[in-house]
């Protein structure tokens, strides 16, 4: 059997190494978490978008007791967008998060649903969205959602 090779490019940062635009979204995300609703979890994540005209949008996790009603930061801080400004395209999204109170030190990276959903919205405005996934020790700077779902699920696929 032939094996295919996928080779992904990840930039590895501190925030200051970042231009001041993406600072201000890390920050904007770290801010984010304030507003978390996660009594079940206790883990607080915090999104903010960059929308093509520069406006920012603010997401966070907001937990049910029936858990699976709840909803992850990004994809309240997409559907917000896109349910505000749908003509906007968004350039950028950063993340954190807070375990315990605590910014976490690694990188927080989005769940598998949460990755279907920004790869929907390249396909929907036809541009990759930046991806900034902020931890105290470093920060990843990923170009594409591609480049965290290698074999991807579009509708081009149902054709
Ligand atoms: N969560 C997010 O908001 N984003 C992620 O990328 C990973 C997980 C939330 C969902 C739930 O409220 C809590 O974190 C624990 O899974």
């Amino acid at each position: 059997m032939k094996t295919i090779d996928i080779n992904i490019k990840i930039g590895c940062c501190q925030i200051e190494e970042l231009s001041e635009q993406e600072q201000l979204l890390v920050r904007t995300a770290i801010k984010a978490t304030a507003h978390s609703y996660s009594p079940y979890s206790h883990f607080a994540v915090g999104a903010a978008l960059l929308l093509a005209d520069g406006e920012v949008v603010m997401g966070a996790n907001q937990e049910n007791a029936a858990y699976p009603s709840g909803l992850c930061a990004e994809r309240s801080a997409i559907f917000a967008a896109q349910s505000q400004r749908p003509d906007q395209a968004i350039a950028m999204l950063a993340i954190a998060a807070r375990s315990g109170g605590c910014l976490t030190n690694s990188p927080i990276v989005p769940c598998g649903a949460c990755r279907q959903v920004i790869l929907e919205v390249e396909a929907r405005y036809e541009q990759s969205v930046r991806i900034l996934l902020y931890g105290k020790d470093k920060i990843y700077v990923v170009e594409s959602v591609k480049d965290l779902l290698p074999l991807q699920f579009t509708g081009d696929s149902m054709k």
